[in-house]
């Protein structure tokens, strides 16, 4: 895994207000830590542990089923209000977006190739199809984006390196059963989830990878990229945030789920796709002015659409 970390770690207007939670370095592991992140980190019991009481602590009291009815039906809502304050600003480019999904870097000589259709559900303000449309050369090249954010989708039409010519974005909840699509079914040769299907309450979730299949060509490929069982932003939620197991709304309203392996694979496989790769990526991230040790956690997946349904 590439030791860029660039993800969306929380919402900016959330950090202000918490405490960092993570081990405090004494102070002379400072002077160990010479580097501000490693890969392929392993936890060892005591920290799994402290994982495991911190989310038992920060989920025992559940928000009222009012409560989360209103977060749910708001949903579009409170992300226009987090573009409207970020703008484009709050997720940073992604240096890590060609080297892990290689099958989105440009494809160098493209004078024979076969036409090619890339789909991003929760595009966001474009930090996926931006980089794209700026690197590719593909004159067979189609790229779509939806978000359910108009207010994303407008800052993602205005940008400079936006192209309507190879590009359509879109709104559109990706929960809604029929999805209202400018392509057909069986068409896409990629679909690209990156923190989106986080955003989506548990009970939506398979639905929304059911129509994922439906559009993928057969042969097609869904990328996944999302947050994991007791990343630091699960483990630093305080009580009365949980709305149930594992899935808490932020200070700002937008919602947010930890995904453990098992719960990818399972999905992803009934809905009809095959696993080609789940990587669950442990970082540890040193603050050195903070004196802070902060361990991300987050999963990669590549599922493909058979060629013959089985
Ligand atoms: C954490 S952001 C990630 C944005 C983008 N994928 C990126 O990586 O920069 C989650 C995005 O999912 C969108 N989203 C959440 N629920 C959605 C839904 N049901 N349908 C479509 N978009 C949704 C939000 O508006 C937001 O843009």
């Amino acid at each position: 895994m590439s030791s860029e970390t660039t993800e969306p770690t929380e919402n900016a207007a959330d950090n202000e207000k918490r405490p960092q939670f993570g081990t405090r370095l004494l102070k002379d592991d400072a002077d160990v830590y010479k580097h501000n992140a490693w890969d392929h980190v392993e936890w060892d019991t005591e920290q799994e542990e402290a994982a495991q009481a911190a989310v038992a602590k920060n989920s025992t009291i559940k928000m009222s089923d009012d409560q989360r009815e209103r977060f749910q039906s708001d949903a579009p809502k409170f992300w226009d209000s987090f573009y409207g304050i970020h703008d484009n600003r709050f997720f940073k480019d992604r240096h890590w977006l060609f080297t892990e999904f290689p099958e989105l870097a440009p494809i160098s000589n493209n004078e024979h190739s076969e036409p090619r259709s890339i789909f991003e559900l929760g595009c966001g303000v474009g930090n996926t199809i931006l980089p794209i449309l700026q690197y590719s050369t593909e004159t067979q090249l189609r790229v779509y984006g939806c978000d359910f954010s108009a207010r994303a989708i407008e800052i993602l039409r205005s940008q400079p390196q936006f192209d309507d010519k190879r590009c359509e974005v879109f709104v559109m909840d990706a929960t809604q059963e029929e999805w209202n699509v400018p392509f057909e079914e069986n068409s896409q040769d990629i679909i690209v989830m990156i923190f989106v299907l986080s955003a989506i309450e548990p009970s939506k979730m398979q639905g929304v990878l059911d129509n994922c299949y439906r559009y993928l060509k057969p042969g097609g490929l869904l990328m996944f990229r999302d947050y994991g069982r007791y990343d630091l932003a699960q483990l630093r939620f305080k009580s009365g945030k949980c709305l149930e197991d594992n899935f808490y709304v932020r200070g700002d309203g937008t919602m947010v789920y930890f995904f453990t392996e098992q719960e990818l694979r399972s999905m992803q496989t009934k809905a009809g796709l095959v696993e080609e790769q789940l990587i669950v990526d442990r970082r540890l991230q040193v603050n050195r002015g903070r004196c802070l040790k902060m361990y991300r956690v987050w999963i990669q997946t590549k599922f493909r659409k058979p060629l013959l349904k089985s």
